[in-house]
């Protein structure tokens, strides 16, 4: 028996061929483009994800394989008229256009301690609803021609079933579904003039949506197709963070940090996400920073074009905590978590005449590091952190994992099998196939774990102290200067 996982993600679309035992026997990937309309715009093509996993279908043809899961970037707006055709380029996660609306929401709502009792988050430019309020406003004609919406691993499920329909998790990161009980929240929808009717039903994570159309193409017959869901719960149930007290450091494209709890309790304060993980009963708080190893890649496209990731982590490892006196805000789509801004952009402080590039590639680690802390400072408060596990293209340069250990002062295990979503979307697909959750979490081993370094937690609560008053002192200017995008 073999299941394959799917994640939708922002830079390419990834499949992974597991065995029943969680070995992997293949892994696809299909990578994708971000088209920047203008600063702080994100958009991307949901044929371009179909195209993806065709590719990645045609390729896993020549396993057997019982069922699919799917994991996949979280809020971004897919667009579907009555045809079942796109009606417009999904509006993404990262994208930054809708603070007006945003804002116009919240207050018809009755402020933003409203909105967070009625669905349990406030109401962020990352969203799905503003980006649904965005084109009500701006394209009508679009708008008029909307049938149906969906996020981005469900219109794969429909693409894949012909079944439209969404889960919990997904469901949580729209904004007008209420976290506790589970349910669309039909007096926010119905305040903001958006018809129920153009939403999916929802689902449990790891029920069936329905059979792969074309399985006899693939010389398959009845193969399944799970519900899955959304990327950073997936992920952090293939590291094995699905009960109470788990904590997941995901370091991709965005960074995470997930705590998972029983409590019922939002963030009343709005500063962390507050969702539905892919298992029964549980939830988990989140933090999320819009550019970790987007700021990474970026600096190495800059300064390090030809360097290898293995050389990087060395020239890392040769500059010093602090990075000789260079300090890196990571916000250059603007930020999420704490800070809430979409006009904050990216910052190198502190170059001088000894700067070197080792110490600009360390700094923006440490930059992305601090970051993330955060966001953990944050979680900590609400879950009895122990320990965290972490994921993600960040995870895989150790001497990056020592920084993070050494900042949130917790040990940070990495597992052995670190494949992002795909893998924890082979597990629910396992799941829908008729195993359960403890049976596919033995799947998972830790390869190493990292601990904190003693000699530098006093230095980095210093450093990380001045670059929160960095920002601080910023943040006025980059208001300021945000026309200029
Ligand atoms: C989470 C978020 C991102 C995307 C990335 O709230 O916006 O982590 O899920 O795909």
């Amino acid at each position: 028996m073999n299941y394959l996982g799917i994640d939708v993600g922002t830079t390419g679309i990834k499949g992974l061929v597991v065995e029943e035992n969680g070995q992997i026997l293949d892994r696809f990937n299909f990578p994708l483009t971000v088209n920047i309309v203008k600063p702080g715009w994100s958009e991307q093509n949901p044929m371009d994800w179909w195209k993806g996993v065709l590719e990645i279908l045609k390729k896993a043809a020549k396993y057997k394989i019982n069922s699919i899961g799917l994991s996949g970037q979280m809020h971004s707006l897919v667009t579907l008229d009555k045809d079942g055709k796109v009606v417009r380029p999904a509006i993404l996660w990262n994208d930054q256009r809708t603070t007006k609306e945003c804002q116009e929401a919240t207050q018809i709502l009755g402020g933003e301690r409203n909105v967070i009792s009625e669905v349990g988050n406030p109401i962020l430019e990352g969203f799905t609803l503003g980006k649904i309020l965005w084109i009500k406003k701006n394209e009508p004609e679009n708008f008029k021609k909307i049938r149906y919406i969906m996020m981005p691993k469900d219109y794969i499920a429909y693409m894949l079933t012909g079944k439209i329909g969404t889960e919990w998790s997904d469901a949580s990161g729209t904004a007008f579904y209420d976290v506790r009980s589970r349910k669309w929240n039909s007096r926010v929808l119905k305040t903001l003039e958006i018809n129920e009717e153009l939403l999916p039903s929802i689902s449990k994570s790891y029920d069936l949506r329905g059979f792969l159309e074309k399985s006899k193409e693939f010389g398959w017959e009845n193969v399944k197709v799970v519900a899955g869901g959304a990327d950073n719960a997936v992920s952090a149930l293939g590291i094995g963070v699905f009960r109470p007290g788990d904590c997941m450091v995901s370091v991709g494209t965005s960074g995470t940090v997930l705590g998972v709890t029983s409590s019922k309790d939002p963030d009343s304060e709005g500063k962390l996400h507050y969702f539905n993980h892919v298992v029964d009963n549980f939830s988990y708080y989140m933090g999320v920073m819009l550019s970790a190893t987007s700021s990474f890649d970026w600096a190495r496209r800059i300064v390090a074009s030809d360097d290898s990731l293995e050389k990087i982590e060395e020239m890392v490892k040769g500059s010093k905590p602090g990075s000789n006196g260079l300090i890196f805000l990571p916000y250059l789509n603007g930020e999420r978590t704490p800070h809430r801004d979409p006009h904050a952009r990216g910052v190198i402080f502190g170059i001088s005449l000894i700067s070197q590039k080792s110490d600009i590639l360390r700094s923006v680690i440490e930059g992305i590091t601090f970051g993330l802390r955060d966001s953990f400072e944050l979680v900590k408060k609400r879950v009895d952190v122990k320990s965290a596990k972490i994921t993600g293209g960040g995870s895989n340069n150790l001497e990056w994992v020592r920084i993070i250990a050494s900042n949130f002062k917790v040990p940070v295990e990495i597992p052995e099998i670190n494949e992002g979503g795909a893998y924890g979307a082979a597990m629910l697909a396992a799941v829908g196939d008729g195993k359960d959750f403890d049976e596919v979490s033995k799947w998972i081993k830790i390869k190493k774990t990292i601990e904190p370094e003693k000699s530098w937690t006093e230095f980095y609560d210093s450093w990380y102290y001045e670059y929160k008053g960095l920002y601080n002192d910023l943040k006025e200017r980059f208001k300021e200067t945000d026309h200029q995008s």
